[in-house]
């Protein structure tokens, strides 16, 4: 793969939360899987760049979770450079997960995974928020790590809104809540929990797409998954789908260009 396209989406704040003084754009990556662009990433960098935004959304899988080495070189050189010039809010995807949690099969690489995102500045969000003003909005980012069981089971009864409220507390009632969670099968929670908007990968959008249908297959071999990419709603709560950046064990992906999204607030 040696192109991405650019998705841009609008993201109205509710006229119940106070919105941006003026807009502003944010950028959202996702399943990088240590994808370069042009030698250093230097087109996937330029391109974020052009876009002038206040802040990268991070959704997780930015590395390869190979064993017994995984593959995170040019992710963590991608976030070195990004964290010189924007902040970077951060959550982990399944192979982030899997590198932290099987040290008997990666030893301490999930530990230098983090160690060294940390060091650049990588604001890693660990069921935890960070609260930030952008334009005068008021904005809540937080980040979920999603139990392994999340990923296993995929079903819709993984993950109550409950359990949510159990791993991250309230959200914040005044202000707009951002949540990044990898697996975007649980919009239903998240958006019940009380996420604004939501902000997801890990389905590579459907792999193969099909005309007026969408995705057909997921990575983790899921037929027809609900939320594969784009802008979805529900009751007032947004959430975007990135389709990714790259890919791993099945690198195909047909009618499904890898993206880099562009969040427009206004
Ligand atoms: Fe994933």
């Amino acid at each position: 793969m040696s192109e991405f396209k650019l998705t841009r989406y609008r993201i109205r704040v509710s006229e119940s939360l106070r919105g941006p003084q003026q807009p502003f754009s944010a950028i959202l990556l996702s399943d990088l899987h240590n994808m370069s662009y042009g030698e250093g990433n230097s087109v996937l960098l330029q391109a974020i760049r052009n876009e002038k935004p206040e802040a990268v959304f991070v959704a997780g899988d930015m590395l390869i979770s190979e064993k017994p080495e995984p593959q995170m070189d040019v992710a963590l050189a991608l976030m070195d450079e990004l964290t010189k010039q924007y902040p970077v809010y951060y959550v982990e995807g399944n192979h982030e997960y899997k590198v932290r949690r099987y040290a008997e099969a990666y030893g301490s690489e999930g530990d230098r995974f983090f160690e060294a995102i940390r060091s650049f500045g990588v604001h890693l969000l660990k069921n935890a928020c960070e609260r930030i003003d952008i334009q005068k909005m008021p904005i809540t980012v937080w980040g979920l790590e999603l139990p392994w069981q999340c990923y296993k089971r995929f079903g819709k009864n993984a993950l109550t809104t409950a359990q949510v409220t159990e791993l991250l507390g309230e959200p914040d009632e005044d202000r707009y809540n951002i949540l990044l969670a990898h697996h975007p099968v649980y919009f239903e929670a998240y958006a019940a929990w009380g996420a604004d908007l939501t902000l997801a990968g890990h389905l590579h959008g459907g792999i193969v797409r099909l005309p007026y249908f969408g995705g057909v297959i997921t990575p983790q071999l899921r037929f027809f998954p609900k939320y594969d990419r784009g802008l979805f709603k529900r009751r007032g709560k947004q959430m975007v789908v990135s389709a990714g950046l790259g890919s791993h064990s099945i690198p195909i992906r047909i009618n499904n260009p890898p993206e880099l999204v562009v969040l427009d607030f206004t």
